[in-house]
C-alpha cells in the first residue's frame, strides 16, 4: 500500500513536472538547461536563488533579453517571454510563450519554497522550537504548541479543557469565533486576538538601531536613530506630491462647493482604480492592527523636522511641532537566548514585540468584530437577526452608548471603525448588502423546501440531519460570515492581486493558488489534493513543507483536504487536517505591515460622477473632507452606486516616491489634544517601522533572499531609454536619496551582514563591492518604504516592488494554508451547500463566463463583479464591459496585459482619459 502511494505520487509528480515546462526545455536551445535538472532547494540560507538564474536558463526562457539584464539585482522572471504585454511574446507556435510562464512560475515556486524554509520567526515563545525540535521532532515539523494553549482569562478556557489537554470542539468549532480562537482545533490561541506578530527576518537583526549586533554596528555605523534621519525630512524631500497648481490642491482640501476647478497633481497607475486602494485597506483592516482601539501607548513625541532652521522648516513644509503618541510595545525588556547543539546562539524573540490587535484570520473581522467590544459594534436587522441592519440599504450610524472612541462619532457602525472615509464606507455597505443577499437567498429556499438538509452539522449531534428550517438566526448569521469571508479572500485573490501584478506569470500564479494549476480537472485535483494533504501530515521536514508547497500549488490551497474521501465531522484530522502552519504558528510577521504601507495609493481628490452621465466629472470631492464621519453623510447624498461608478473610473495612486497623498500629510488629529494637532503619515510610515524594528530595505533585501543593491544608482532601471523623461526622473531621486541619506568613506574589513555572502564567497562588507576607502552611497541606511517606492525596476504591470512581492509570496499562501475554514473545513457541514455553491459559483446563480477571452484566457465573470451586480444592480450597464472591477472601468484593456491608458469604445468623451 505504502510502494503504491508513492508511485501515485512519482507519477503524479512527473506530470506536473511535464507541465511545469520540461517538455518546453528539450528545444536544442534549451539543452543544457534541460540536462543540468533541477536546481536543488537551498540548504542553508547562504546559498539562496536570489530571483537570479543561470544565463543558460535566462537563454532559455526569454533569450536575449533575459540574459541582459542578469546582472542586475533585480528579479530574472519578469524579463522572460511573454511575461509583459504583447511586446513580450514569443514566435506564434515555437512554444516561447509558455517556457517562459512556465519557466516564472517555476522561480516563484523555488522562492516560496525558501521564503517557508528560511524566513518564518514567531515571536509567540516557540521559536525555540522550531531551531530544536521537541521530542525527536524536527521543529519545521511540528504541528500543536503548548503556547497556543488559551490561558485561563480567555472565555473559551474552561471548554476547551482548561489546564488540562486542550482541544477545540463543539459549538467552539462550527464557525468563526468572535476572537478567532479555535480556528485550529489543537491551537486553539493560534491566529486570536492579542498574538503577537512574528518576523520574516532573523531575530537577532531586527531593530538595528539598537545597534545590539556587531553586524548591524558595522552596517550603520551609528548613523540610525528614531528621528534619524529625520522622518518629516525623508517625508517632504522624497514622498512629497508635487503640485503644479498648489492654490488649487491646497493641501488636498481643494476648493469650496467640490469645485471642478480643484486639482491635485498625483502620479496615476493606469490599471489600477481608486477602489482598489480602498480594497487594499479594507482588507488590512481585517488582517492586523497595532492600534487598540485607534490608540497608541500614551507617551507623546516629536515626530521631526528639529534638525533644521525654522526657515528650512517653513522651506520644505515640516513642522518641528508636531507630536504622536507613541507606538505600542508589548514586551520590551532582553529576550532569554538558547544554544543549539552547534554552540551557535538565538534569540528567543526579537528585541521588542509587538501585539496583532485584532484576529490575524482573513475571517472579516471588520465587518463581524475580533472581540466583545467590536462585535457590540456590529448592529443586527431586529426584523431579522441574522442580516445587518440597513436602513434604506445603507448601514445606520453608531448610537449613543456604542463601544467607541470619540473620534468615530457620526460614522456608520462598524466592529473596525478607525481611519474611516468614503472608500471604507463604500466596501462595509456593500458587504452588509451581500450578507444580507445570502440570509434572503437561504430563507427562500428555507421557504420551498423547509424540511431538506441544507448541510450543515452540529458537531456535537453530527449524526442528526440539520433541515434549513432548524438553522437558528443566530446560525445563519455566523454562516453568512464564513460565505462572506470565503468571498473576499477569492475576490482578493484572483481579482485584485492579478490587476496589482497585472501580468501573465502572476495570472496563472493566483488561479493555482486558488484553484489550482489545473482549474476543471477535478479528479487530478482531488488526487494531488490528497498527496498535498499526506505530505502535511509528514513529520520529514522536506515532505512536510517543500514538497508540500509544490503539491499544494498544483491542486489549489482553497477547500485543501476537503475532498478527503469519507470526510467526517467527528474526526479531528479530517476537519483540522488539510493546514499545514510550516512549523511555526500562523501570525503576520511585523514585515507584512510594513508591505502594505501603500498610502501613495489614495488620490487627494475623488472625481464624482453621477451614472446618469458616466462621461462627465461632476465635482471634485477632496478625501480629507469624507474622513470619518464626514463619510457618512456623503455617502447617503452621492448614494453607493455614484461612488462605484466615480471610484471604478479614477485610477488610484502609483507606489512610487514623490506620490503621497498631501492631505495625509495634514491630516487632522484632534485626539492628540498636543502640538499642532496635524499628523505627517508620509513621516509616520517610516517612523512607525523604525519603533517596530523593521530592518533597513537592503538588508530587508537580503533577508529575504533578493539580491542587494550596492548605490542609489540601482534603483535607475536599465529598461528606459537613457534620454527619457523617466530616466531624468529617476536620475533626481537618486541626487535626492543622496542628499537626505549620505554618504560615507567605506571600511572593507566591516562585515555587516550574515544573510548572504558577496558573488566570489567572501563575507559581504561595507565596501559592497567599490574600493576600500572610497566614498559609498549610505545604501544600507535607507528606511524600507523608501526603498520599496524607489524601485524603478519592476515586472510588467507590478503595481507594487519586488521587493513587497517577496513579502506577499510567504504571507498570501499562509493566510490560505493556515485556516481550516478555507482548508479542510470548506464543507457543507460548516458553509451550507448553498453557502459552498456560493463561493464556488461567485453567487446563487451558477457560474456564468465572461465574454471573449480577456487576455487569452476563458475566465469567469470575476467575483467582485458578480457581488456588485447583486448588491447595486443599476451598475449593470457600466459594468458590461468591465473584465476585473478593480481596472478603471472605462479602460481599454487592449489585446495582452496592455498598460495604455486609452478609452474604451463609447467612453471617448471622458475627460479622465485627457489628463
Ligand atoms: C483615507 C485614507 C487613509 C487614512 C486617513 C489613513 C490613515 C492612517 C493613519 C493615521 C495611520 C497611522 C496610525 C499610527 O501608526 O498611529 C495609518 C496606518 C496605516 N495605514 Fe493608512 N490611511 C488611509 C489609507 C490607507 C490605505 C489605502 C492603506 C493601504 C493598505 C493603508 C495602510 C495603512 C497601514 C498598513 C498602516 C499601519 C497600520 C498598523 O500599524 O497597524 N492606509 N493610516
Amino acid at each position: 500500500m505504502k510502494r503504491l502511494h508513492w508511485i501515485i505520487i512519482a507519477s503524479v509528480a512527473l506530470s506536473l513536472l511535464v507541465t511545469l515546462g520540461i517538455l518546453y526545455w528539450l528545444p536544442p536551445d534549451c539543452a543544457q538547461v534541460a540536462a543540468a535538472g533541477f536546481r536543488p532547494i537551498a540548504g542553508n540560507r547562504l546559498q539562496r536563488f536570489l530571483g537570479k538564474v543561470p544565463k543558460a536558463t535566462a537563454g532559455c526562457r526569454g533569450d536575449g533579453n533575459a540574459i541582459q539584464f542578469l546582472a542586475t539585482p533585480w528579479v530574472d522572471w519578469q524579463n522572460y517571454w511573454g511575461a509583459g504585454d504583447a511586446h513580450s511574446k514569443g514566435r506564434p507556435g515555437s512554444g516561447e510563450d509558455q517556457r517562459g510562464a512556465l519557466g516564472a512560475l517555476s522561480d516563484l515556486e523555488y522562492q516560496r519554497i525558501e521564503l517557508i524554509r528560511f524566513n518564518l520567526f514567531d515571536n509567540n515563545g516557540t521559536y525555540e522550537q522550531y531551531v530544536l525540535g521537541r521530542a525527536g521532532v524536527p521543529g519545521p515539523s511540528l504541528k500543536v504548541w503548548p503556547e497556543m494553549r488559551l490561558a485561563p482569562g480567555s472565555p473559551h478556557y474552561r471548554e476547551v479543557g482548561g489546564d488540562g489537554p486542550q482541544l477545540c470542539r463543539g459549538d467552539l468549532i462550527r464557525f468563526r469565533t468572535v476572537d478567532g480562537a479555535c480556528n485550529d482545533l489543537r491551537n486553539p490561541a493560534m491566529g486570536s486576538t492579542h498574538q503577537l506578530f512574528g518576523r520574516m527576518v532573523d531575530l537577532d537583526d531586527t531593530f538595528p538601531d539598537l545597534g545590539r549586533t556587531e553586524l548591524s554596528r558595522n552596517r550603520h555605523e551609528g548613523r540610525l536613530g528614531l528621528l534619524q534621519p529625520d522622518p518629516q525630512i525623508v517625508s517632504r524631500r522624497l514622498l512629497t506630491r508635487l503640485q503644479t497648481h498648489p492654490n488649487e490642491c491646497r493641501d488636498g482640501q481643494g476648493l469650496a462647493g467640490d469645485s471642478k476647478d480643484a486639482d491635485c497633481d498625483y502620479r496615476k497607475a493606469n490599471t489600477l482604480n481608486v477602489l482598489a486602494a480602498f480594497w487594499i485597506q479594507f482588507m488590512t483592516h481585517d488582517w492586523f492592527s497595532h492600534l487598540d482601539e485607534g490608540h497608541n501607548a500614551p507617551q507623546m513625541e516629536h515626530t521631526g523636522c528639529q534638525s533644521v532652521s525654522a526657515a528650512e522648516a517653513a522651506k520644505l513644509g515640516c513642522r518641528p511641532d508636531d507630536v504622536m503618541d507613541r507606538a505600542l510595545a508589548a514586551d520590551s525588556g532582553d529576550p532569554a537566548r538558547f544554544r543549539d547543539v552547534s554552540g551557535r546562539e538565538y534569540l528567543t524573540r526579537a528585541w521588542k514585540t509587538t501585539s496583532n490587535n485584532v484576529t490575524a484570520w482573513w475571517d472579516a473581522s471588520q465587518l463581524y468584530g475580533y472581540d466583545a467590544n467590536s462585535r457590540r459594534r456590529v448592529k443586527r436587522d431586529p426584523k431579522d437577526s441574522a442580516k445587518f441592519l440597513l436602513v434604506g440599504g445603507y448601514l445606520p450610524v453608531f448610537r449613543t452608548g456604542d463601544p467607541i472612541n470619540p473620534a468615530w462619532g457620526g460614522q456608520e457602525a462598524a466592529a473596525f471603525p478607525d481611519n474611516w472615509s468614503i472608500g471604507l464606507s463604500f466596501f462595509h455597505n456593500v458587504f452588509a448588502r451581500e450578507h444580507n443577499a445570502f440570509v434572503s437567498a437561504f430563507r427562500e429556499q428555507t421557504a420551498r423546501t423547509p424540511d431538506a438538509d441544507c448541510g450543515l452539522r452540529d458537531p456535537s449531534r453530527p449524526e442528526q440531519m440539520v433541515r434549513y428550517r432548524d438553522v437558528t438566526s443566530d446560525e445563519l448569521f455566523e454562516v453568512a460570515r464564513l460565505v462572506i469571508a470565503a468571498e473576499i479572500a477569492k475576490i482578493h485573490t484572483i481579482e485584485w492581486t492579478t490587476q496589482l501584478l497585472y501580468d501573465e506569470p502572476l495570472y496563472r500564479a493566483m488561479n493555482a493558488n486558488w484553484s489550482g494549476l489545473f482549474g476543471t480537472d477535478r479528479e487530478l485535483s482531488g488526487l494531488l489534493q490528497t498527496i498535498a494533504a499526506r505530505l502535511g501530515a509528514s513529520q520529514r521536514v522536506a515532505e512536510a513543507n517543500q514538497w508540500y508547497s509544490v503539491f499544494a500549488s498544483g491542486a489549489g490551497i482553497f477547500g485543501l483536504g476537503s475532498t478527503k474521501p469519507n470526510w467526517n465531522i467527528r474526526n479531528v484530522d479530517d476537519v483540522n487536517g488539510g493546514t499545514n502552519h510550516f512549523g511555526s504558528p500562523f501570525n503576520f510577521p511585523e514585515e507584512f505591515v510594513t508591505a502594505y504601507r501603500l498610502h501613495p495609493m489614495v488620490p487627494d481628490l475623488i472625481e464624482f460622477r453621477e451614472l446618469g452621465d458616466p462621461d462627465a466629472i461632476a465635482g471634485m470631492v477632496p478625501v480629507v473632507k469624507t474622513f470619518r464621519g464626514l463619510a457618512t453623510e456623503r455617502m447617503r447624498s452621492g448614494g453607493l452606486a455614484n461612488w462605484a461608478l466615480s471610484m471604478g473610473r479614477q485610477r488610484c495612486g502609483a507606489l512610487t516616491l514623490y506620490n503621497h497623498p498631501a492631505f495625509l500629510q495634514n491630516l487632522p488629529m484632534p485626539r492628540l489634544h498636543a502640538g499642532t494637532n496635524l499628523a505627517d503619515v508620509a513621516a509616520l510610515d517610516i517612523l512607525r517601522d523604525r519603533e517596530r524594528g523593521v530592518p533597513r530595505f537592503n538588508e530587508f533585501r537580503r533577508q529575504l533572499g533578493l539580491r542587494q543593491l550596492t548605490s542609489f544608482d540601482d534603483f535607475v532601471d536599465i529598461h528606459t531609454e537613457p534620454d527619457s523623461a523617466d530616466r531624468a526622473s529617476q536620475n533626481t531621486m537618486v541626487r535626492t536619496l543622496r542628499e537626505v541619506y549620505g554618504q560615507h568613506k567605506c571600511d572593507a574589513a566591516k562585515i555587516i551582514t550574515g544573510a548572504q555572502l558577496a558573488g566570489d564567497g567572501s563575507g559581504i562588507n561595507d565596501c559592497l563591492g567599490h574600493p576600500d576607502g572610497s566614498m559609498v552611497d549610505n545604501i544600507e541606511d535607507v528606511d524600507t518604504v523608501v526603498g520599496f517606492l524607489a524601485e524603478s525596476t519592476r515586472p510588467h504591470g507590478f503595481a507594487i516592488s519586488e521587493t513587497q512581492f517577496q513579502v506577499f509570496i510567504l504571507n498570501a499562501s499562509r493566510r490560505l494554508f493556515s485556516d481550516r475554514f478555507f482548508t479542510s473545513s470548506f464543507r457543507p457541514e460548516f458553509y451550507t451547500s448553498l453557502g459552498v455553491r456560493w463561493v464556488n459559483d461567485n453567487g446563487p446563480d451558477g457560474k456564468q463566463m465572461e465574454r471573449g477571452t480577456p487576455n487569452g484566457h476563458q475566465q469567469e465573470v470575476s467575483p467582485l463583479k458578480r457581488l456588485l451586480l447583486r448588491t447595486i444592480p443599476e451598475l449593470a450597464p457600466e459594468l458590461h464591459s468591465v473584465v476585473n472591477v478593480f481596472d478603471p472601468w472605462a479602460r481599454d484593456r487592449g489585446n495582452y496585459y496592455s498598460l495604455d491608458w486609452k478609452p474604451r469604445r463609447g467612453a471617448q468623451s471622458d475627460p479622465a482619459f485627457r489628463r
